[in-house]
């Protein structure tokens, strides 16, 4: 199981990194990745911004076929927005919202993160 991620300031880098799975981070210019194993989409909140590069990774070749779902970074000042990239991306391809943290996450969200990947039974996870 693999996140696949971008992120802007590094809160997200910086929440996948402590989680201890792999990642690969997205480059904008270049989203154009082939993805061989499930993953989930690990992204920040822009509006306006992120959406059209992780379509562009989601559509490319076979990788949507291994798309298991999203997780959101974002700040809930925002609101009914908050999280509002990962919501939109689990819309459009019907696939679940299964974490939103704040920033970069304290220690107790990447430990509720690690139970739900658990407990959604990602094969080739570490545990
Ligand atoms: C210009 C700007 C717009 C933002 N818009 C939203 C938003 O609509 N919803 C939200 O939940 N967070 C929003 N945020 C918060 C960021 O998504 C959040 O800080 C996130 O952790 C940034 O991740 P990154 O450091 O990996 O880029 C915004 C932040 C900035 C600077």
């Amino acid at each position: 199981m693999l996140l696949v991620y971008m992120s802007f300031t590094g809160n997200v880098r910086n929440f996948v990194e402590r989680t201890g799975f792999s990642s690969i981070e997205l480059n904008p210019a270049n989203p154009f990745i082939e993805i061989n194993e499930p993953f989930l989409v690990v992204v920040p909140s822009y509006v306006g911004y992120i959406n059209d590069d992780v379509i562009d990774f989601i559509d490319y070749k076979q990788n949507r076929n291994n798309l298991i779902g999203f997780v959101g970074s974002g700040n809930r000042n925002f609101d009914e927005m908050f999280c509002i990239n990962a919501k939109e991306l689990a819309n459009k391809y019907q696939k679940p919202v299964i974490f939103k943290f704040e920033y970069n996450g304290t220690e107790q969200d990447i430990e509720k993160f690690k139970k739900e990947v658990k407990s959604i039974g990602i094969s080739g996870t570490k545990y």
